[in-house]
């Protein structure tokens, strides 16, 4: 994710800020850069790669000031470039940083063009300042003083209220050389007081050096921080009294948002980077999804006559759940394939065929290859990947980012969530344009917006779910159960523990059994079983009786209110109830918790788990 610093007070700026910027590297990004006030002018440098790159390009230049703010861009608006990076700086007056995403930047962008104004980046952070510096200027024209104190924030409020999206942001003004102001809605800021300096960030771990005494923004809220106390006030314009927190976390904590593995914080993120994924791509009155990476007109979209789904690992079983979204919703035969295999075989792709490859980091080999085996043969390739800039995604050249944000855990848990989110979208853009009723398509949208709450309600089971991990972690195997939309969450829990925990897990379709798999269970093999009240209800029930009659103990992932279900179950973590085709999104959350206490009660490197690697680049 970005990462924001800003500085206020009697320091030289700069320093503060690069170690400040090297502290947020933890987050990853694709460029960083800084900007300082001084005698009414803004020196700002920015650089793609390292913060010792940006370091370097600094160089001998003589960059002094006591007012700065500086930025670590991890791309989401167009690429990574200079001019792409912050901050944006407009008409050598106002800079201006910002984490999160501007849905309506077009619409905004038109509108300041017809006003004359001229953009530089791609960024919908560059539309944001230009509107900032727009109402400064309407204020101006209305009576009030440039430099007057709260034209800044009266600015920023005026803009905002334009804006829909996401923002933390901070802004730095020439007129105004003795302030910053900053703003959140769904993107962190935290506000570090100190004696006749404060700072910002978008967590503690940059400030933590300096000072303990800090304050977290809550959405809606805007500061105008100078040397003095920080005045807080929401966008009514109401001062708003915040309290103080005393943060004595270690700098590895404050990275982490205070949890004590990456995995673990990014279980955590699921419900606020899903709501990226949706941002901007639902059509209510259509009853569909909009997603403009496809580049296919309808008559195009009509034509395709089959779907194939190529990638590795937890991205290939997103892409499992994608395949029953697109039979059900678009009526589409699918395939789902191991882009390992896919390269080698003689697949049948042609201009009827749409092939998507799915990816977090964009740059595993084998997905890649198969990518440029299936573009020679002719199909419609897109990408479905998180890293923006990285080589699948220039290569596909069209295609969809998952909006899933920096994932530094080897294993794989948010972007998961984000791939199935995509990919139902996906499917209900082709259902709408044949056979799925708008009344579907509005049903499938509204579950999808009410997918973020029930996250959050089987996170709150995070304490029952680990005592269960605690209590399984002797066992040497595991088996892990799934029906239909199921069976790849199955597949997924299965992945996540053998990886994070070393411990030996398969997972299988519950009808499967009878097949093969039944002869591993025993009293020392516990399975885990995903029982949702779905038309697989019945069946699935009978599979875990046929585990449970040999002994196994059983874990029943169930939906709230199915009490039948404690019949069956050793321990049970409840669901919310949602549409069948979007279980996967809430049920995989209690089988990533579980791998991941697991891991922890075995003492393994949770983040880095042996013989594994976050980007696979070779074959
Ligand atoms: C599992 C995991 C891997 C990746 C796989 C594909 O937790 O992380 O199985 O899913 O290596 O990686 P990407 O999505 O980067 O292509």
């Amino acid at each position: 994710m970005c990462g924001i610093v800003g500085y206020i007070g009697k320091k030289q700026a700069l320093p503060i800020l690069l170690q400040g910027l090297r502290d947020l590297e933890y987050r990853g990004y694709d460029s960083a850069g800084v900007a300082v006030l001084d005698n009414g002018a803004i020196d700002r440098v920015r650089e793609v790669g390292k913060v010792d790159k940006l370091t370097q390009k600094i160089g001998e230049k003589k960059i002094q000031g006591t007012v700065g703010i500086a930025h670590t861009r991890w791309a989401t608006h167009g690429g990574v470039t200079e001019f792409n990076a912050h901050p944006h700086i407009v008409d050598g007056k106002l800079a201006v940083v910002h984490n999160g995403i501007i849905e309506n930047y077009r619409e905004l962008k038109i509108k300041l063009e017809k006003q004359s104004v001229k953009f530089e980046s791609e960024t919908d952070t560059e539309v944001l300042g230009c509107l900032i510096y727009q109402e400064y200027k309407n204020l101006e024209r209305s009576g009030m003083k440039p430099g007057a104190s709260d034209i800044l924030r009266d600015a920023v409020r005026a803009a905002l209220l334009q804006v829909r999206g996401t923002y933390g942001l901070v802004v730095m003004h020439k007129d105004n050389p003795f302030e910053l102001v900053a703003a959140r809605l769904g993107s962190p800021l935290v506000i570090g007081y100190g004696e006749g300096e404060n700072y910002i960030a978008s967590d503690a771990t940059p400030i933590l050096p300096f000072t303990k005494r800090m304050a977290f923004l809550d959405d809606g809220e805007i500061a105008v921080i100078d040397l003095g106390t920080p005045k807080i006030s929401n966008l009514n314009n109401e001062l708003v009294a915040k309290v103080l927190s005393n943060i004595d976390w270690d700098q590895a904590k404050a990275q982490k948002g205070g949890y004590a593995d990456f995995m673990l914080k990014e279980i955590f993120d699921q419900p606020m980077v899903f709501e990226d994924a949706l941002r901007g791509r639902l059509n209510m009155d259509e009853g569909t999804a909009v997603l403009g990476g496809l580049n296919m007109t309808h008559e195009q979209m009509r034509e395709i006559k089959r779907v194939c789904i190529i990638a590795e690992g937890t991205a290939r079983y997103a892409g499992l759940v994608g395949k029953y979204a697109f039979e059900r919703l678009a009526n589409l035969p699918v395939e789902v394939d191991y882009s390992s295999e896919f390269r080698y075989r003689d697949p049948i792709v042609n201009k009827n065929t749409l092939v998507f490859v799915i990816s977090q980091s964009g740059e595993t080999a084998d997905t890649l290859m198969a990518a440029r085996e299936a573009k020679r043969k002719g199909a419609f390739v897109r990408g479905i990947v998180n890293v923006v800039g990285s080589t699948i995604a220039r290569e596909t050249g069209a295609g969809t980012y998952i909006h899933a944000g920096p994932e530094l855990a080897v294993a794989s848990t948010k972007a998961y969530t984000n791939m199935v989110a995509v990919l139902i979208l996906y499917a209900l853009e082709f259902g709408r344009l044949k056979h799925t009723s708008l009344a579907t398509g509005q049903r499938v949208l509204q579950a999808l917006l009410e997918i973020p709450e029930k996250m959050n309600l089987v996170l709150k089971q995070n304490d029952a779910i680990k005592k269960i991990a605690e209590d399984c972690k002797n066992y040497k195997d595991v088996l892990f159960l799934g029906r239909g939309v199921n069976f790849p969450v199955a597949l997924e829990g299965a992945l996540k523990l053998k990886e994070i925990s070393y411990i030996h897990a398969e997972g299988f379709a519950g009808g499967e059994l009878k097949h093969g798999p039944l002869a591993l269970v025993s009293s020392d093999v516990p399975v885990v079983a995903v029982l949702s009240k779905d038309q697989l209800y019945e069946k699935m029930k009978s599979s875990i009786q046929e585990v449970r009659a040999r002994g196994a103990r059983t874990l029943i992932i169930a939906t709230v209110g199915d009490e039948e279900a404690k019949e069956v179950a050793s321990d049970i973590i409840y669901v919310p109830d949602t549409m069948e085709l979007l279980e996967p999104l809430l049920n995989t959350i209690p089988l990533q918790l579980f791998a991941y206490h697991m891991a922890v009660a075995l003492g393994r490197d949770v983040d880095r788990p042996r013989n594994l690697a976050k980007s696979v680049t070779v074959e």
